[in-house]
């Protein structure tokens, strides 16, 4: 009878251990931010509006060796940009924003889907400013 509930008792530990560690692993690929190396979040709605809009050409991948160059997100993430330059990078996505130059008009000319909508442009905004200010707060 011992035998029974000891080995039941150890039945539902590992009933417990499984679905802690499952809970573990979907809450991690939820996951909305994904930290990065160098210190910036992206959330998945940012990710989402650049992957739409801007790293065909601000990549570690593009062929678009100026606009890569200029601004690199796989540097701003992997730790390559210093947090002075990310800052900088940063402040640059906000004033493109403001003036509405990016993508350019040339490029919107032929991927008129790739334009940012009011809202999209509102998050990139917001998400610019916010992240140049924690990382200069730390
Ligand atoms: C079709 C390619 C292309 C797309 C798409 C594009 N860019 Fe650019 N971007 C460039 C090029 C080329 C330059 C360099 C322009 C120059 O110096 O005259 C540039 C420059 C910039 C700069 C200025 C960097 C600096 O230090 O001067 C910022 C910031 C920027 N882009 C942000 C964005 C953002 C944000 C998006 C998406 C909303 C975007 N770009 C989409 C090609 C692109």
């Amino acid at each position: 009878m011992k035998k029974i509930v000891n080995s039941m008792a150890v039945l539902a530990f590992s009933i417990m251990i499984s679905g802690f560690s499952y809970q573990m692993l979907t809450e991690k690929n939820e996951a909305p931010t994904s930290k990065t190396a160098s210190g910036i979040e992206i959330p998945q709605n940012v990710k989402g509006i650049l992957e739409k809009s801007c790293t065909g050409c601000h990549e570690a991948k593009s062929s678009n060796e100026k606009g890569k160059m200029k601004l690199n997100f796989d540097k701003m993430v992997n730790g390559e940009y210093t947090t002075a330059k990310i800052v900088g990078k940063l402040n640059g996505i906000t004033k493109v924003l403001n003036e509405g130059t990016m993508p350019p008009a040339k490029f919107l000319e032929k991927y008129p889907d790739r334009k940012l909508t009011a809202a999209d442009n509102k998050i990139l905004m917001d998400w610019a400013s916010s992240q140049a200010q924690s990382l200069m707060a730390k």
